[in-house]
């Protein structure tokens, strides 16, 4: 009945019921009022006789006394309660507004079909496990368009290789040439700050958890020193190996071993996103490859210029490990890096790196 009152009516009933408060309030107060003139020469504060000394020094004095005591008291149990609690109720806040911000990078990270950025839909799923991008690629010499299906790779390991800034930035900036675009204000994009920053917790909410985290390192979401666990990692060796088998039964190796760098350099698992070839090799995310190590998003790396650029084979293993660092150097002693070159220590074992680097050096 209620609701079924316009809420313009009820509106009206306010202002009137306020409207005729403020009337009977005014007589009301205007009754009570003293006469105005001559009244502040008898109640003026310092014209009325005050209490004598009986009761300043006796009754009054200990009220004011016993109110004294007792908000002495009200401190000393306040004070320590306060200081008991109010770490978990700062920890409370940061927790709620983490989950807040989970909660609304899950949203935008959602398909199209349920209102989202269609994250979701190109990423593999709101798990982001890998998954495929529709797009058209011009021939550069040819001019022709061709539509095809791009890696998508996947994101629930994008912690392992980058940091938050450099997810920021891959996120407001996206991937120039690949169907990755831009989703910032700043790269021209339809998100402001907050909207970024929620993707990047939702991304952290989703991450496959690390083991062999130090004991001081809480969140095994993050923890630098982590790994893979046991279970993807044994994926990545299982499809290296199969890949390496394939390249040996073409005649390319002579055996699993020695084929190894080059399949972990191609390896397509989960949308290649342990790969190399991803960036280093163009053509390659959409199954049309130029020659391995050209160069795409990321640098060319045949004919020796990669090799010449660091000191020995170590310095390169080091190098990939730890990927590269906006402003830091990378590679050539005057090489900068961008941040754009992923960190594979905690995603590939120091064999599997090993193996990679060798294949690249021979390139
Ligand atoms: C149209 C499909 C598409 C959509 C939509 C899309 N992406 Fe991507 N994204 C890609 C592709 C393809 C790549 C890889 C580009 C490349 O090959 O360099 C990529 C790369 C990334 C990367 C870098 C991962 C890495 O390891 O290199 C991140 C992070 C990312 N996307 C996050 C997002 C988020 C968050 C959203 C939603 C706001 C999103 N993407 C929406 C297709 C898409
Ligand atoms: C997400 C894209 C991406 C992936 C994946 C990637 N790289 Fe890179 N790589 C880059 C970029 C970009 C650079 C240039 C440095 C920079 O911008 O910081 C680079 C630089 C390098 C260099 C230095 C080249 C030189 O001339 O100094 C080497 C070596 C290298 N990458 C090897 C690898 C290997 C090996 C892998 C796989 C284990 C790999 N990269 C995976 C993007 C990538």
């Amino acid at each position: 009945m209620i609701a079924s009152i316009a809420s313009t009516d009820a509106a009206y009933v306010i202002f009137a019921l306020i409207t005729i408060g403020w009337i009977v309030y005014y007589f009301m107060n205007r009754k009570a009022a003293r006469p105005e003139l001559g009244s502040e020469q008898l109640t003026a504060p310092n014209r009325k006789p005050y209490y004598d000394d009986e009761v300043l020094e006796g009754k009054r004095l200990e009220r004011f006394q016993f109110f004294g005591v007792l908000m002495l008291a009200v401190l000393v149990i306040a004070m320590p309660l306060y200081w008991v609690f109010e770490p978990s109720r700062q920890a409370g806040a940061v927790e709620h507004r983490d989950s807040r911000f989970v909660n609304w990078g899950s949203q935008l990270f959602q398909t199209t079909a349920n209102g989202g950025f269609n994250c979701a839909g190109c990423h593999g799923g709101m798990k982001a496990s890998g998954g495929n991008a529709p797009y058209a690629v011009t021939n550069p010499s040819t001019g022709e368009v061709k539509s095809v299906s791009w890696f998508a790779p996947a994101l629930n390991t994008v912690t392992y290789r980058f940091d938050d800034s450099e997810i920021t930035y891959i996120l407001t900036y996206g991937r120039v040439g690949s169907p990755m675009s831009a989703w910032g204000v700043d790269g021209g994009g339809p998100m402001n700050a907050q909207q970024i920053q929620s993707l990047v917790a939702y991304i952290h909410s989703i991450q496959i958890p690390r083991v062999d985290c130090l004991p001081s390192e809480k969140d095994p979401l993050t923890c630098p020193s982590g790994h893979l666990p046991p279970d993807d990692q044994g994926q990545i060796a299982a499809a290296a190996a199969q890949a390496a088998q394939k390249l040996v039964d073409e005649g390319k190796y002579a055996s699993v071993d020695d084929a190894m760098g080059e399949a972990l350099f191609n390896l397509d698992l989960n949308s290649g996103a342990y790969s190399c070839a991803r960036c280093h090799t163009i053509g390659w995310s959409y199954g049309d490859p130029g020659p391995s190590g050209i160069g795409a998003y990321g640098w060319n790396l045949t004919g020796g210029a990669a090799n010449a650029h660091f000191d020995s084979e170590q310095d390169m293993i080091d190098a990939i490990k730890a990927g590269s660092q906006l402003g830091k150097r990378f590679g050539a002693p005057t090489g900068q890096g961008t941040g754009r070159m992923p960190a594979f220590g905690n995603l590939l074992t120091d064999e599997q790196i090993k193996d990679v680097v060798e294949y690249v050096r021979s390139l």
